[in-house]
């Protein structure tokens, strides 16, 4: 199969498209074909080289943490998924790279992709979305009532913890540059600060 492999770790290296073994099937796997990746902060840090030692990924790999895609092929034990369902993941560490035409995705880091999301729109999801998730939810534990303040509410992760703690009922202040104040205004911030003043 195609994809976009890292050779070797390099800062702002390019990535080079070329062929690949199409991913090994494990029984609690299933074979996602490509039809959207995100493309996050953390693959050119990967590219980088700088999380070299929390993910020692060994070149030549694939790069690419988030992805949306359908079924084509279920392991033996994989219950909740069948061939042509529509689904989107944040692969977990060590088994990423959806920067290719095909990926081998454990069944309990796959959800099904909300009808009313496109492709392209459900790959942006993932990353972003649990790690909006994982502090919010289950590490503060945000209720309705209370207070946030979250930095960085125009980026990806921002954009979206944004909108989750609205959603969770939650008092939301942010900061954003001056430029992106009716965009987080928009996602439904109740106190906008700008950063630079
Ligand atoms: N992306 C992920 O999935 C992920 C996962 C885990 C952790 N993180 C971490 O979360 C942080 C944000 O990542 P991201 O992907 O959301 O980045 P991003 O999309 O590049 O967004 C960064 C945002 O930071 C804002 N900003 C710049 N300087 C600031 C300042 N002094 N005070 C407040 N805001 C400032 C910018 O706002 P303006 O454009 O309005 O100037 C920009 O929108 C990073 O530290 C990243 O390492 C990200």
């Amino acid at each position: 199969m195609r994809a976009f492999i890292v050779d070797r770790y390099r800062k702002k290296g390019a990535l080079r498209l070329g062929e690949m073994p199409e991913p090994a099937l494990r029984d609690d796997d299933v074979l996602v074909e490509i039809h959207a990746a995100g493309l996050n902060l953390l693959d050119s840090k990967v590219r980088d080289g700088e999380f070299k030692l929390i993910l020692p990924y060994r070149p030549p790999f694939i790069l690419g943490h988030d992805v949306a895609g359908t079924v084509v092929r279920v392991g033996s034990k994989v219950r909740r998924f069948k061939p042509s369902d529509e689904v989107y993941a944040r692969p977990r560490d060590g088994r990423v790279g959806t920067f290719a035409e095909f990926i081998a995705v454990n069944e309990a880091d796959l959800a099904l992709k909300p009808k009313n999301l496109s492709m392209e729109e459900a790959a942006s999801i993932p990353l972003v979305g649990l790690t909006a998730w994982q502090v919010l939810v289950e590490r503060a534990g945000l209720r309705k009532g209370q207070k946030v303040l979250i930095h960085a509410g125009s980026g990806g992760v921002g954009t979206f913890a944004i909108q989750l703690a609205k959603h969770l009922g939650a008092t939301v202040a942010t900061t954003a540059s001056a430029a992106n104040t009716a965009m987080v205004k928009a996602l439904g911030a109740d106190v906008i600060i700008d950063y630079r003043s």
